[in-house]
């Protein structure tokens, strides 16, 4: 990977680690594609970082990510880093609430793997040059 000449996509790029990680990369000179649900929080990273990209998206639902991966083409041939980051893990020991726990494994799991496996396609998450992958979102602990 070429410092500053890269194209990323942070999903969870609004917040905490992956806010952290998209304003690094971008202000190393790198283009910076954030996602994320909250459309006030992707226009405030927007405006504070000239050049970032935004695209709204939930990725718990298999339309958004639909609708994620066909825009990505419409803006970047290429995206050359994926860092997979959005994700949750407010699943507290004992819990019986399996609609978190659907939630957590369609978001820190079931994206990730179709993200991951989309890079490789010809959906505009390409694996020209070297594409590298990166992981932050985790399971809940029993
Ligand atoms: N913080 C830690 O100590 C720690 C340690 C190990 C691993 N992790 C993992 O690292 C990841 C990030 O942690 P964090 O503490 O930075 O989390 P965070 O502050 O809650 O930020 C999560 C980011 O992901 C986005 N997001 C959440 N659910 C989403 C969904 N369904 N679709 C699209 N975007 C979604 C959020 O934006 P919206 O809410 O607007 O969508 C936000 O940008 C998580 O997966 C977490 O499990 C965290």
């Amino acid at each position: 990977m070429q410092r500053g000449d890269n194209t990323l996509l942070i999903t969870g790029g609004t917040r905490s680690i992956g806010r952290g990680r998209a304003e690094r990369f971008h202000a190393l000179g790198n283009r910076a594609i954030i996602t994320a649900r909250r459309q006030e929080l992707l226009d405030d990273m927007a405006t504070a970082h000239s050049g970032m990209i935004r695209i709204r998206a939930d990725l718990r639902d298999a339309q958004s990510r639909a609708a994620l991966y066909a825009q990505l083409p419409t803006i970047t041939p290429s995206v050359n880093l994926l860092i997979n980051n959005a994700g949750f893990e407010s699943l507290l020991p004992g819990s019986t609430d399996f609609a978190v726990s659907r939630d957590i494994i369609k978001t820190n799991i079931l994206s990730v793997l179709e993200l991951r496996s989309r890079r490789a396609a010809s959906s505009g998450i390409s694996a020209h040059g070297s594409c590298g992958c990166s992981r932050s979102a985790t399971l809940p602990h029993e």
